[in-house]
């Protein structure tokens, strides 16, 4: 039977399991990315596998996310990124460089080979034939160690494009017309690939477009063909060498087909707070606006640009609406200041921020109080854009621009004639703001501010532990619970000890300091243990606290992967009733865990003179991750073999 494009890529890169719908299998990963939010503790990971040199054939540290610098924190995170970088040989793209996955398409990324990154919006990198995944930062890390990085094998589904885009409609269009019709939930578990006749009319940055909000249909990642169109962006960027052809079996079957008709596509907008809550922009009518924000990792690129440039050329912005341009790249940003373009952007009353996330992670530009604003990224979920009665509509470019001169919501096509963008034959190319991997990597001194402290790492398991229950809780703990979201401790993610003091805090206000005195021991919970988001720290922050096992009656799914990869042993109550016989600050015992872990047995817990049964139902490789002590422990073992 034939294959699909993904299929081949990960055929290519198989290292474990087998090409079977839901199993899991194991990655080679050719390239790695992290921005700084996610980077900080990606790199603290890396460091504590105690690898020297990366693995990967190229990895890059990435400056987009907090490049706003009010504290020192920021500061000193971005100080530590750029010198671990250096040392380990990792590239480092500076603030001010442009939004990881811009930059990544145009220096970079490559068709055929795999990329993970720390950002969920990393399976742009398909618009150039890679098979690109969001991932945590601990993949990211056990990746750069040259380990594997795991999924459950996914679903195949083909989206057909025929005809052509008319004057006005544009590669955003056509991702919203998918999110119509696939949903946010239609792509778990998948991989969309792009095939038909309109995949020759797209560009390289158009397709990166596409596969970006890919994430946003919940795919497991999304992937165009690598064809002439691929090959001449890539020689544009200097970098035609790696180019290779990459396209679908003829006979290559797929779980799921849809199809787009380019030609019949019309200005659309994503209305608020979902992205695939999609109309067409003629049906919404003139609702007035207040702000339009141009730019993000979706819709920045030079192309993007230079169509805003000339819709604004000579004409003024609406004096209602405040027009922000954020260009994604440095390369997009300086080509538009050599062919003056940027001055028809300025002159026309824009206000130009830098390239860089910006408002799309709500660094500045929040909309006033209720008010509309149009943007070019990829999430209007309520409250994102930092005023939570705001209305974000997510629109195309052309859609912005036209609307910031109207003052309200209006369709391009009424601009009349489309201006005509020449693509350039060579872009401008000056990787100054990219730092080398050093030469001498042993000379090099990672800078560790106040604000970054070493990560916090098991220990290998013992023949048998014992240890105080150190908290005793209900049903449906959430992560929330076990450490409290909100802005005011996001800048301490690299900081756990200071972090550490908030674990449970709005449940046990004892909790940390019990645990400092009894040196760890046991948590006991109820059903569904650790529901909510997948955040690492739920997990990590426990670990330095000395939690050594979890005993509950069920866990949610990922918080309990989370514990392992801390090296924390998940246990479920055999009989859920016993429960109700143990009390806070009791003893247990695990007096054969060891053996009984090794073995996939179930393990005796001895508490208060009665012994029972606990669960630990985990796969082999994470029965191995327990044993090292955590998966980053198992990773360097595996590295160091
Ligand atoms: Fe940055 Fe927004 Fe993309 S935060 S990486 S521009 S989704």
């Amino acid at each position: 039977m034939g294959m699909t494009i993904a299929q081949k890529i990960l055929k290519a890169h198989l290292v474990d399991g087998e090409m079977v719908v839901g199993q899991e299998i194991g990655l080679r990963i050719d390239q790695t990315l992290t921005q700084d939010a996610t980077g900080t503790m990606a790199y603290l990971q890396f460091e504590a596998m105690g690898v020297d040199q990366v693995k990967t054939e190229r990895s890059v540290a990435y400056i987009d996310h907090n490049t706003l610098q009010s504290g020192f924190e920021n500061a000193d995170d971005h100080k530590y990124i750029g010198s671990v970088a250096r040392k380990h040989g990792i590239y480092y793209s500076k603030a001010g460089n442009g939004i990881c996955h811009q930059v990544h398409l145009e220096r970079f990324g490559a068709p055929g080979k795999t990329l993970i990154g720390s950002d969920s919006h990393t399976p742009t990198g398909g618009g150039i034939g890679m098979l690109a995944f969001g991932a945590g930062g601990l993949d990211v890390a056990v990746a750069m160690g040259g380990g594997a990085y795991y999924i459950p094998m996914p679903k195949m589904v083909r989206v057909t494009l025929t005809g052509k885009l008319s004057p006005w409609v544009s590669a955003k269009d056509v991702i919203l017309d998918v999110l119509r019709q696939m949903t946010v939930k239609g792509g778990v578990g998948k991989i969309v690939e792009y095939a038909g006749e309109g995949v020759k009319t797209l560009s390289v940055p158009e397709r990166a477009t596409i596969t970006n909000m890919g994430a946003e249909l919940g795919a497991t990642t999304s992937i165009f063909p690598s064809d002439e169109a691929t090959r001449k962006f890539l020689e544009a960027q200097g970098r035609g060498d790696v180019w290779v052809p990459l396209a679908s079996d003829p006979d290559a079957e797929y779980d799921e087909e849809y199809t787009v008709d380019l030609s019949a596509l019309e200005p659309l907008a994503a209305m608020p707070h979902m992205p695939d809550n999609v109309k067409k922009v003629t049906e919404i009518g003139e609702i007035p606006i207040n702000q339009c924000c141009i730019g993000s990792c979706t819709n920045s690129s030079y192309y993007d640009m230079m169509k805003v440039a000339a819709i604004l050329k000579g004409k003024t912005v609406d004096p209602n609406v405040s027009l922000t341009i954020s260009p994604g790249s440095k390369q997009v940003f300086n080509m538009l200041a050599q062919n003056g373009a940027l001055s028809d952007i300025i002159s026309a009353g824009a206000r130009i921020l830098e390239c860089a996330c910006g408002p799309c992670i709500g660094m500045g530009q929040s909309p006033e109080s209720a008010g509309v604003s149009l943007r070019t990224f990829n999430r209007n979920f309520e409250g994102r854009s930092g005023t939570q009665d705001a209305k974000i509509y997510l629109v195309s470019p052309e859609v912005a621009a036209a609307s910031a001169l109207a003052g309200h919501l209006v369709d391009p096509r009424t601009l009349g004639e489309m201006p005509e963008i020449e693509m350039p034959e060579h872009f401008v190319i000056n990787d100054n703001m990219i730092v080398k991997p050093a030469e001498n990597p042993a000379e090099v001194e990672v800078v560790r501010g106040p604000n970054i402290k070493p990560f916090p790492l098991g220990k290998a398991l013992e023949a048998s532990y014992t240890g105080k229950v150190v908290l005793k809780t209900e049903d449906n703990i959430t992560t929330d619970h076990i450490l409290p979201a909100g802005a005011k401790l996001l800048p301490y993610r690299s900081n756990v000890p200071f972090y550490s003091n908030y674990c449970f805090i709005n449940v046990d206000k004892d909790f940390p300091s019990r645990c400092k005195e009894q040196g760890g021991g046991i948590i006991v919970g109820g059903a569904n243990y650790g529901q909510g988001s997948s955040r690492e720290h739920a997990a990590l922050v426990p670990l330095y606290l000395g939690v050594k096992a979890v005993l509950c009656k069920s866990f949610a799914r990922i918080h309990k992967a989370n514990l392992v990869n801390s090296g924390i042993i998940p246990l479920t109550f055999a009989d859920p009733a016993d429960y109700d016989a143990i009390n806070l600050l009791d003893e247990i015992s695990l007096p054969n865990v060891l053996e009984e872990v090794k073995n996939g047995e179930q393990v005796t817990v001895v508490c208060g003179g009665r012994t029972f049964k606990a669960d630990c139902e985990v796969s082999e490789r994470q029965r191995h991750a327990l044993l090292a002590g955590g998966t980053l422990l198992y990773a360097r073992q595996q590295a160091n073999k």
